[in-house]
């Protein structure tokens, strides 16, 4: 088995977006710095609520998908079709915005600390056009499997395979085949895993350090960076303090990408489209 070893880092920059809420942008950052399928992570974690009362008020979105999870806190979610979804701790929501949609994120507390990720995924040119959906995953549905040697793992899209075992995950059979994990680890722990040697995958510790790789390529990874993993059939991740990380893979589509904010799709007459619908209210039309 080929381990997969530390290809790139990726530093989060502090960033705001929506009416102001404060966040670290690591994938998505520039447009050089995606990771096919994957267009943009986003951690957002304060317990100021100045830093997210704002909230996302109503915006578009066309042509990829996004995953939000919450890791502590309380969202609301409003879209055009009449969805609400109510994003509590531990909970994801996975949208598919398709064709288009006009949705809003507005956090539900006035205070305390609110903690999570969004993740832009792309649609291959086929699905780009396809009606909007949704899906609300209550925490109870995501599978939290423990470790023999300590630490656990969250199971939120794709499926773990541990020892051997696997344990799918709510999210299955998208044609881009996401993985996405969030892995404890204990001090001194660690943490392998079977991968699809073409997939693209990286990880994100957001608490304690990491390091990826095998023997003497071992290479460490801070808090709120990306770490882009080379090709390979093995994934190992170790920890030398307690550590949290995110683990995400997924089949790229190695499609072109032209991206104008909240559109995304592959060509610039599209984008000029999405932009024509948006305007004249056909984007959020009900097909
Ligand atoms: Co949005």
């Amino acid at each position: 088995m080929a381990t997969r070893v530390l290809q790139q880092i990726i530093e989060s920059v502090p960033t705001s977006d929506g009416a102001g809420v404060k966040l670290r942008r690591s994938l998505g950052s520039r447009r050089d710095l995606r990771w096919d399928p994957f267009l943009m992570l986003d951690e957002f974690s304060s317990d100021n609520p100045n830093d997210y009362i704002a909230g996302f008020p109503p915006h578009p979105h066309r042509g990829f998908e996004t995953a939000t999870y919450l890791l502590e806190g309380h969202m609301l979610h409003q879209d055009h079709l009449g969805h609400r979804g109510d994003l509590n701790t531990g909970g994801v929501q996975w949208m598919t915005a398709g064709r288009g949609i006009v949705h809003s994120e507005m956090p539900q507390q006035t205070q305390g600390r609110l903690h999570g990720f969004q993740l832009w995924i792309n649609l291959p040119a086929r699905e780009k056009m396809k009606p909007a959906s949704y899906r609300d995953i209550l925490p109870a549905e995501i599978p939290l499997v423990p470790m023999a040697k300590g630490g656990q793992v969250k199971v939120i899209a794709g499926t773990l395979i541990l020892d051997k075992k696997p344990t799918p995950g709510p999210i299955l059979g998208l044609t881009t085949d996401p993985l996405y994990l969030d892995i404890q680890l204990p001090a001194g722990g660690n943490f392998s895993h079977p991968i699809d040697n073409d997939y693209n995958a990286f990880i994100y510790p957001y608490a304690g350090e990491i390091a990826i790789g095998p023997g003497n390529e071992r290479r460490r990874v801070q808090a709120h960076n990306v770490g882009l993993l080379s090709p390979g059939d093995l994934i190992d991740v170790g920890a030398e303090g307690d550590a949290r990380f995110l683990l995400l893979a997924g089949r790229p589509l190695k499609e072109p990408i032209v991206q104008h904010g909240p559109f995304v799709m592959n060509t610039r007459e599209e984008i000029e489209q999405a932009l024509r619908d948006f305007e004249s209210g056909e984007l959020t039309q009900v097909v």
